[in-house]
């Protein structure tokens, strides 16, 4: 039996792909107006990291991880997400003494997590993601946000919600972690296993369980709001100010807890209101994470930052209907009929491409009229024909696939004279 792809992973084909390089191609330039510049770290880190980076109770580092020994026996981990890593890469090259601060970071990468695979949800998926590292300023939380929403905008998108909360500081989720313990301890009971180990170690992530998510205590549950202090809830205040002054329309939801256990104060995320999206709305999801850095042994450091995945961006795309504006026409076909014309096609394919001509030539010993069809399946805008008869007298045809135009070229000229048509 032939050999398939693992569960949960894709390729992506040509006609796909064009899709694929046209949204990192505007990731990319916006992260150039916003001024983020590329980080490239390993695809594995150790598995430590992840341990203390995204935290030990989550679904993530419990059930998601691939983890494995190497042949010297150290402990990796294909990376779940992009945070921790750019983190303890800011840390082991030390950033945090750069002249330009903050350090403004974007990554486009796969990232691996061994979840049970449905639409929107696959094993190996590509985040792109920014990290604002180094500023407690609410402004950088709403250029974060500010930027997440305008890549979907600029992409096409229209049924967007975004929806924030304040998870606040440590000391106000002390005082919330208190309260959620002395709400759920009574009746801890009657919730899953998971929950129950959660109560004690992490109590703010029962809210977010699956399994019981419609037990009447999480309805009552103590909310994050209330217990946010003073200075807490006026930096929540200023974020939400700035969006306001941008124009961003957003939702707050004091019941968004997030699967990482690294956030702190702002926290979001941007779903699809598109219909037949699917369960999986979530698009984009990050949030503030300062003291991340200390976890992993780095100097105290403020952190925003996002990630979102391709993979759901493009079924938003999909579910809206939108079309991407992808150039898929050809300058030049080559279409040649007998031996000596046909080699020397290669030589005049070479010449337009080498002048940044898109080119394609008959490579099967194709008839004329199926060299034809090639060019039309191809959308060239010009069909060069050269037969062994207009090669012994130096000639070749140009025909304009457009209007149906044909000229005579001279064959020394033929590069020069395709470009001036272009110009
Ligand atoms: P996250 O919410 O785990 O956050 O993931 C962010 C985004 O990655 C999701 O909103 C979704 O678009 C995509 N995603 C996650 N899992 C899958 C999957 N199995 N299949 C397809 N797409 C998926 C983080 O990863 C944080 N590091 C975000 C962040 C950056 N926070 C601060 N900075």
């Amino acid at each position: 039996m032939a050999i398939q792809i693992p569960r949960g992973t894709q390729d992506i084909l040509p006609g796909q792909s064009e899709i694929w390089q046209y949204i990192e191609n505007t990731a990319r330039e916006l992260c150039r107006r916003y001024q983020y510049k590329e980080v490239r770290t390993p695809i594995f880190e150790h598995t430590e990291l992840f341990l203390r980076g995204v935290g030990d109770t989550t679904d993530i580092v419990q059930k998601e991880m691939y983890t494995f020994q190497d042949r010297g026996g150290r402990d990796l981990t294909l990376r779940p997400e992009g945070t921790a890593s750019v983190v303890r890469s800011y840390i082991e090259n030390k950033m945090f003494g750069w002249a330009n601060q903050p350090v403004k970071l974007y990554y486009v990468g796969p990232m691996f997590r061994y979840e049970r695979p449905q639409a929107g949800r696959f094993r190996q998926f590509v985040q792109f993601g920014i990290e604002a590292l180094g500023s407690k300023d609410p402004a950088i939380d709403a250029e974060v946000l500010s930027l997440a929403m305008s890549l979907y905008k600029e992409l096409g998108l229209k049924k967007l919600k975004l929806v924030i909360n304040s998870l606040g500081d440590k000391e106000s989720r002390t005082s919330h972690r208190n309260a959620l313990i002395e709400h759920f301890q009574p009746r801890i009971g009657e919730f899953c296993s998971d929950c129950q180990n959660r109560l004690e170690k992490n109590p703010l992530r029962i809210l977010d369980c699956k399994k019981d998510h419609d037990h009447e205590l999480m309805k009552t549950a103590p909310s994050i709001i209330e217990h946010l202090n003073e200075e807490s809830r006026a930096y929540f205040e200023k974020v939400k100010q700035h969006l306001t002054d941008l124009e961003i329309e957003f939702t707050e939801d004091p019941t968004l807890v997030r699967g990482l256990d690294y956030y702190n104060h702002t926290a979001f995320e941007i779903m699809s209101d598109a219909e037949g999206f699917g369960a999986i709305t979530t698009l984009c999801g990050g949030g503030r994470y300062n003291g991340l850095a200390e976890e992993i042994g780095g100097p105290e450091t403020p952190g925003i930052g996002f990630a979102l995945s391709i993979e759901r961006l493009i079924a938003a795309l999909n579910a809206e209907g939108v079309e991407l504006p992808i150039e898929e026409s050809i300058d030049c076909y080559f279409v040649s009929l007998g031996d000596a014309a046909k080699d020397y096609t290669v030589k005049l394919a070479y010449e337009l491409r080498k002048a940044g001509f898109t080119v394609e030539k008959d490579y099967l010993d194709r008839k004329v009229k199926a060299q034809f069809k090639s060019a039309d399946r191809l959308k060239a805008k010009y069909v060069a024909v050269l037969g062994d008869d207009e090669l012994s007298n130096q000639k070749i045809n140009l025909k304009n696939m457009e209007t149906g135009e044909q000229v005579e070229m001279e064959l020394a000229t033929f590069t020069d004279e395709f470009k001036k048509l272009q110009a």
